[in-house]
């Protein structure tokens, strides 16, 4: 078996091409590896080489082979270079069919062809500049970008095209490529700081364009399946209209679409529109006051309700998931050991306790017994509300949100935002999906954060949980300036 080690670009892989055929060297004789280190290029390994008696010195290739293996080569696969090469060796040989789709190997080729070219335009579509502030200087828009193939400078080509003279950056996680307003430079491999910097880049214009893009959505209109189909997923976190895709989509999924599909045929009360109000309304209806509220059991367990505390309208309203131990005996939200990594996260973000409304998705304190041996009393261990739980109790959420009108909600959490979704299971979101980015609800600003419990479970990730949590917190304070719609 023979190695060939390369540069791993086309143009070598060429070069090395035409000496192995001139040699005659058979593709199943060989072992390709991508090789960063230049020198020894070759290096036999094993036996000699099997040579052919018909060496292929003239290298007649038809016209439309060379731009197939350039494009295919750009397949991020283990046997690329193998295929292009047993692909050459046949055409060299006299057969033409390695290059179509109805041959083993021509078959490969063309899906893969096929798959770059679907990934450039994945590209075209779905990177997203962000633009950063005219006084750093260039460059002036940043996009982060995660392409499953080898497009980058497709990509680049692309927006050199279209961004007239403007300076820009695409990052991906193997290279980027510079556009300095009139040449394009590209750089292999990207370091950390590189990464973080095109990761991090904030842009204001963002909140309109979502609004924008939340206002359009047409829940009626909406196919998962071809929507997947067309905009990937992969490609969500990294657009700003991400967040919203998964929460108009989850809203869609929860009634909405039958609500809109009903609203476009008519306002009128028929049947049909009467069952889609019917089906959107809360299972239970809620007691005459929290206190009484037998909507799930949970309240057996618990010594009271806890209702949320603030300023009768507040700006910011923040939801955790339910209240604890503490809480629990206290009767008032976070003021047990969560409630203190709240509190100096407030105080990073320059907000005080006062200003802001304080409550749970869940009303009661849910909690399993731990220990309690040789009479000493057990201990009450947080236990996580189920979904049914956390719709019982949603109705009181609703009452809040209609009585304290926040311009802005941090949801703590998987729970709390589940709730405020309405999404059923808590463990369908995703919180990383959310990080960082602000979307609009209902015409209120949401946030995403960690439960400050969280981050004291962090161990080794408590000081960046918290960190997240200060900023989710910094971003709220700051959205409560700005309408969302
Ligand atoms: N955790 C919560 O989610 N809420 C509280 O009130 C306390 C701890």
């Amino acid at each position: 078996m023979r190695l060939v080690r390369f540069s791993g670009r086309f143009a070598d892989w060429r070069k090395e091409c035409r000496t192995l055929l001139e040699d005659g060297v058979a593709p199943h004789t060989l072992t390709w590896q991508v090789d960063s280190a230049g020198d020894d290029l070759f290096a036999a390994v094993g036996e000699e080489p099997a040579r052919y008696a018909d060496t292929r010195a003239a290298l007649k290739v038809p016209r439309e082979l060379p731009e197939l293996l350039e494009s295919a080569a750009r397949f991020r696969a283990d046997d690329r270079w193998a295929l292009l090469y047993r692909v050459l060796w046949r055409v060299t040989g006299g057969d033409r069919s390695a290059m179509l789709a109805g041959d083993i190997d021509g078959a490969v080729l063309q899906r893969r062809v096929k798959a770059v070219r679907r990934e450039a335009h994945h590209m075209h579509a779905f990177l997203r500049f962000r633009q950063r502030d005219a006084a750093l200087g260039a460059p002036q828009f940043v996009a982060w970008h995660e392409p499953a193939h080898d497009v980058l400078d497709l990509g680049a080509e692309h927006f050199a095209e279209r961004m007239g003279r403007s300076t820009w950056l695409i990052a991906t996680p193997d290279g980027a490529a510079h556009f300095d307003g009139t040449r394009l430079h590209y750089q292999e491999g990207c370091p950390a700081e590189l990464r973080a910097f095109a990761e991090g880049i904030r842009d204001d214009g963002e909140r309109l364009w979502q609004a924008y893009y939340a206002s359009t959505f047409n829940p009626a209109r909406l196919n998962e399946k071809v929507m997947r189909g067309h905009m990937p997923a992969r490609f969500w976190k990294h657009l700003p209209e991400g967040p919203l895709i998964a929460e108009l989509m989850s809203q869609a999924r929860a009634g909405q679409q039958r609500l809109a599909q009903t609203a476009a045929v008519g306002e009128q009360d028929g049947r049909q529109v009467l069952i889609a109000r019917e089906k959107a309304q809360p299972q239970r209806p809620l007691p005459s006051s929290l206190e009484n509220c037998r909507n799930c059991d949970i309240w057996r367990d618990a010594t009271r309700a806890v209702p949320g505390e603030g300023p009768p309208r507040a700006r910011i309203m923040l939801l955790g998931e339910q209240p604890g131990d503490q809480e629990d005996l206290a009767g008032k939200p976070f003021i047990g050991p969560a409630g203190e990594v709240l509190a100096r996260a407030l105080a990073e973000a320059g907000l005080r306790r006062e200003d802001v409304y304080l409550t749970n998705a869940v009303k009661h304190f849910k909690w399993q017994p731990r220990g309690g041996i040789a009479g000493r009393a057990a201990t009450r261990l947080h236990a996580t509300p189920k979904p049914a739980e956390i719709k019982a109790c949603r109705g009181w959420l609703g009452k809040e949100l209609e009585e304290v009108q926040p311009q802005v909600i941090v949801a703590l959490g998987r729970t709390a935002l589940a709730s405020l979704l309405e999404i059923h299971d808590p463990q369908r979101v995703r919180l990383a999906d959310f990080a960082g980015r602000a979307f609009a609800h209902q015409g209120r600003w949401v946030v995403v954060a960690p439960h400050p419990a969280a981050v004291l479970r962090a161990a080794d990730a408590a000081e960046r949980r918290f960190a997240e949590l200060a900023e989710a917190l910094r971003q709220a304070s700051e959205l409560q300036e700005v309408m969302p719609t």
